[in-house]
């Protein structure tokens, strides 16, 4: 205790020393500061740090510079170093009060005045890894039970260094195969917005070509059969009906000109026109397109049909378009009628004519528009429905089941 009290500066510098070692990472850097730190501790002008190559080897891993060892010297179990062996395999400090007096000594050390010499096993794990050497060159200058104390805790903090750099070596290989692994991360995420892009495109495309199979494909469609139409009327010389035909025709290839520039530079739907509003948007249709065309149109709507997700009105008013553009097509129609329901349980839309009707099982092939309309009827879980039979219209119909949240 008196002992203790009499040299807190040496206790103090231990403190440094251990806090600096904790903190430190390299470790060769951590033993050269030790190196420094340790020498004046103990006033001994060489020190040395060995650790052990396997049971029977020892390396010199650091030395105070200016005394015969250096760093990298290898010493195997026999040749000499008789006491440092000693200390590692009792595992406990030994000391020695004149080494120049002693019949054992190396060879290497001739002509360096070693007298006392104090060696501690570094302990690391509970494994005996090396040894710490404190040199002292002054004769009678002998190592107290407190030096060989200060010497323990000294081996101590190499164990620590040791322990550091070997979880500092393990942090640094994490901390690269974090960032590999990062890297990797973020490659895959690249090709997923690469994918998501060509996804996007070919969901352009699509609609684009489901566009243009909606409305200029229609009305190229109306044009032609305007332009048969008028040959007949000229051919019979009745040149008044033909100049209103020809009016007709210019209206409707103004209504093409106009649809196409609507999908190519504005991609608002009807729909979206119409602000969502699904009967109005309906109604815009029939007026505009099937009242043009000479069909006697009725729309019917009930229930809160706006009240819909807005994709399933996308969907609705898509169908809508695809049962009448066929109706328009193909039916050779008098009048259609566009109903329009929603009880709550369910959404029901139906476009039914009075025309030519046909046979759905025996489907001419080719035809895009109604195995287009069940697949994305489909995708809000609609059921698409078409009833028609050679001369008696046909009815196209799709049924929505609405989810309920309520109880
Ligand atoms: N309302 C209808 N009246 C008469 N025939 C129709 C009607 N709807 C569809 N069809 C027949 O079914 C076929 C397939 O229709 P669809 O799949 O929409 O293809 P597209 O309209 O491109 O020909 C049409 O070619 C036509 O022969
Ligand atoms: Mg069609």
């Amino acid at each position: 205790m008196n002992e203790s009290a009499s040299r807190p500066p040496a206790l103090d510098s231990l403190h440094d020393i251990t806090l600096d070692l904790i903190h430190r990472r390299d470790l060769q850097a951590v033993l050269d500061t030790l190196l420094a730190n340790m020498g004046p501790l103990l006033r001994s002008p060489s020190v040395s740090v060995d650790l052990l190559d396997g049971p029977d080897m020892i390396v010199t891993y650091a030395a105070t510079p200016g005394q015969p060892l250096e760093v990298g010297d290898r010493m195997a179990r026999g040749e000499g170093g008789f006491l440092t062996w000693q200390a590692i395999d009792s595992r406990a400090p030994v000391t020695l009060e004149d080494y120049s007096a002693w019949a054992q000594r190396r060879t290497l050390f001739e002509g360096y005045p070693i007298r006392a010499i104090l060696i501690v096993p570094i302990l690391y794990q509970q494994e005996v890894v090396g040894a710490l050497n404190f040199l002292r060159l002054k004769q009678g200058d002998l190592f107290t039970q407190e030096d060989i104390n200060i010497g323990v805790q000294l081996a101590k903090s190499v164990g620590l260094a040791l322990e550091n750099a070997r979880i500092y070596t393990l942090l640094h290989e994490r901390v690269d195969e974090l960032a590999r692994t990062s890297q990797e991360l973020r490659d895959s995420q690249d090709q997923v917005i690469q994918q998501q892009r060509e996804i996007a495109q070919i969901e352009e495309r699509q609609r684009m070509g489901r566009d243009l199979h909606d409305s200029v494909s229609q009305s190229l469609h109306s044009l032609l059969l305007i332009a048969e139409t008028l040959s007949g009327l000229i051919e019979k010389g009745q040149t008044p009906d033909a100049l209103r035909l020809t009016s007709q025709l210019q209206e409707t290839a103004r209504q093409a000109i106009k649809e196409t520039r609507l999908m190519l530079f504005e991609s608002r739907s009807p729909l979206e026109e119409a602000a969502g509003d699904l009967p109005r948007a309906l109604q815009a249709r029939l007026d505009s397109v099937e009242r043009r065309a000479g069909l006697r149109t009725r729309l019917t709507a009930s229930g809160p049909l706006n009240e819909c997700a807005p994709e399933i009105r996308d969907t609705l008013y898509w169908a809508a378009t695809e049962g009448l553009n066929n109706a328009l097509k193909h039916a050779q129609a008098r009048q259609v009628l566009v109903t329009l329901a929603h009880d709550r349980q369910r959404v029901w839309l139906e476009v039914r004519d009075d025309g030519i009707g046909f046979n759905p099982a025996h489907l001419p092939g080719g035809g895009l528009g109604l195995s287009g309309a069940a697949e994305r009827a489909a995708l809000v879980n609609g059921k698409l429905e078409v009833k028609s039979a050679p001369g008696s219209g046909t009815s196209f119909s799709l049924t929505i089941p609405l989810e309920h949240t309520d109880a």
